[in-house]
């Protein structure tokens, strides 16, 4: 049998079961990993190249990265990944032309009211990164529903970067802790965390880039400064599916995190000292 049709009937069994009982974390899916990143964050760049090489709108190429994003949410737990966080909307997108500013806001409306029924049911839980205050109101009502109905899941966390910028981010924590009278000598790097969109998840383990960009454009900037490790493809992100984000995975499985410590090399293997002689 074809290995795509072996890969299609693995994919069948292992798609979630729909029941109000999430299943657990399935395992990698071909047992090859030994280490999985536990968060995973993905600036999902390309669509409208992707969209003007196929000679059509812009908006054309966000919907279409909505149905990969939609593929790398159920491949998520598949692959033993247990938290997304995703770029979809900068605080820099706002200087787009209005026209593609709308269709994005509409777009967003439009996936929270279409997939939010099926996600919670898949245990996903949806966590919103950014300033909800300046959103329109039906997006921001579409957020604010959508992070209650799933916060009780813990299949897969979500964790949509929408408004977000990660100065603006370290601002806002910045602000909340002046309100509450902190003394100077009490601010900490950990209070700081505390204060941030992301206060009660880690730090992302891998960050991708698709798109081939070798940008963060404020993207996480605080909580991916220290230990995550980066992966770029220049799959734009409608193309990027299961096999790409296994690929991203695989290579950070290659990788040797050291934390800022030493780790030790393996030695090279000498060679026999009688073959030296000779
Ligand atoms: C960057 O591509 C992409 C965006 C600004 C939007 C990303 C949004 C989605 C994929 C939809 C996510 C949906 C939800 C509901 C979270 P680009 O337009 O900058 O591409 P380009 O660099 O090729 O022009």
């Amino acid at each position: 049998m074809a290995r795509g049709r072996l890969r299609q009937l693995w994919d069948l069994l292992m798609r979630p079961v729909q029941s109000t009982e999430p299943p657990p974390v399935a395992a990698p899916a071909d047992g090859s990993r030994a280490v999985t990143p536990y968060h995973v964050a993905i600036i999902m760049d390309g669509n409208g190249r992707w969209a003007t090489r196929r000679h059509l709108p812009r908006g054309a190429g966000h919907r279409a990265g909505v149905e990969a994003l939609r593929r790398i949410v159920e491949a998520a737990p598949l692959e033993g990944v247990r938290m997304l966080t995703v770029y979809a909307f900068s605080t820099e997108n706002w200087n787009r032309p209005q026209e593609e500013v709308n269709g994005l806001m509409d777009l967003f409306w439009d996936s929270f009211r279409t997939y939010l029924e099926r996600l919670d049911r898949e245990g996903v839980r949806i966590r919103h990164f950014g300033r909800l205050e300046d959103l329109r109101p039906d997006v921001r009502q579409g957020i604010l529903d959508a992070v209650e109905r799933t916060r009780n899941n813990d299949r897969l966390h979500l964790n949509v970067c929408l408004n977000y910028g990660g100065r603006a981010e370290i601002v806002d924590a910045v602000r909340a802790i002046v309100a509450e009278g902190t003394r100077p000598e009490d601010v900490t790097e950990d209070l700081i965390s505390q204060h941030l969109y992301s206060h009660d998840v880690p730090d992302p383990d891998l960050v991708i880039r698709t798109a081939g960009e070798m940008r963060l454009s404020n993207f996480l900037i605080w909580q991916a400064a220290y230990y995550s490790e980066y992966y770029a493809t220049p799959t734009l992100f409608p193309d990027f599916d299961r096999e790409a984000f296994a690929r991203a995975l695989d290579a950070y499985n290659g990788r040797t995190r050291r934390f800022g410590k030493v780790v030790p090399e393996e030695p090279p293997v000498a060679a026999p000292v009688d073959s030296l002689a000779r």
